[in-house]
């Protein structure tokens, strides 16, 4: 019951990670819950499987829309008052080499993976900040602190994604209000699913993490103070060797995921 009497509002809630955190949500005594995602029909299932003792709004929304998700946000609040755990997973990839990818890829990732997380952010911070109280929990990647091959576009919304929220992180101090990072490896969803990814070196992933790891992390982050959870924790030590020793690190990213 750590969430007891806790709005929590949650992106890309239809499928794999999303999904996985509304479950853990609803059994930890959240008082309700708000399923946010393009397919409405997704989330009328989801909401059957949660805990009926926590109330469930679904809201089918595009997030990468700016207009969608201020009204989203008007709606919500007007209605429901403060959110009071918001958070931003919404996202997909898309496999291609920059030159391989047309501009129109690279937008629709940025404005999902990055932009989406700012307007949701913007729409939801305002009343966090007037009640001096929240937590903003931003689901980003392994892929927030590496520059793979093959997946630029993916790569940049997420290292965005990660210094927008360190930046928010320092503006935060003193307000109430928090917010942390969740960067996984890998994970066992539909994320690798879509075509662009088939027969590709992100195929040969071997060890992938169950999302009820990563729930377990979006769960703990939610009061958390720090800035980012890496999961799992000891691949902490792969970004501070990567940023320590990169002519290193480097060259085994280059040969690991070859893309020509
Ligand atoms: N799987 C991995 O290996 C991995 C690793 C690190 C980080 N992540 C991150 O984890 C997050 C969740 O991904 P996942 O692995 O759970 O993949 P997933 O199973 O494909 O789920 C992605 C979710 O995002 C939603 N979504 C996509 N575009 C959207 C949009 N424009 N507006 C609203 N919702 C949208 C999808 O729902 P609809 O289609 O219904 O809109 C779906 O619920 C993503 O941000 C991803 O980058 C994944």
């Amino acid at each position: 019951m750590r969430f007891k009497g806790k709005k929590v509002l949650i992106t890309g809630a239809s499928s794999g990670i999303g999904k996985q955190a509304a479950i853990d949500f609803s059994k930890n005594g959240v008082k309700m819950i708000f399923l946010v995602s393009r397919s409405g029909s997704k989330l009328e299932e989801l909401k059957k499987m949660l805990d009926p003792k926590c109330d469930t709004v679904v809201y089918p929304c595009d997030i990468s829309k700016k207009d969608n998700v201020i009204k989203m946000g008007k709606e919500i609040q007007d209605k429901y008052g403060q959110i009071d755990i918001l958070v931003n997973n919404a996202g997909f990839g898309l496999y291609g080499t920059v030159i391989q990818q047309t501009i129109e890829e690279i937008e629709e990732v940025t404005f999902t993976n990055y932009l989406g997380m700012v307007y949701c952010t913007k729409v939801f911070i305002d009343s966090m900040i007037r009640n001096r109280t929240g937590h903003i929990v931003n689901v980003a990647s392994l892929a927030a602190s590496f520059g793979i091959p093959g997946i630029a576009g993916y790569c940049g919304s997420k290292f965005a994604m990660l210094g927008f929220s360190e930046s928010l992180y320092h503006e935060l101090k003193g307000t109430g209000v928090g917010i942390t990072v969740v960067s996984p490896i890998a994970v066992r969803t539909n994320f690798f699913n879509n075509d662009s990814f088939k027969g590709k070196p992100t195929h040969k992933i071997g060890y992938m993490l169950d999302p009820k790891k990563v729930s377990k992390s979006i769960l703990d982050a939610s009061n958390s103070r720090r800035l980012e959870i890496v999961v799992p924790f000891y691949v902490r030590s792969a970004v501070w060797l990567k940023h320590t020793f990169p002519y290193l690190i480097n060259p085994i990213i280059s040969n690991a995921f070859k893309t020509m």
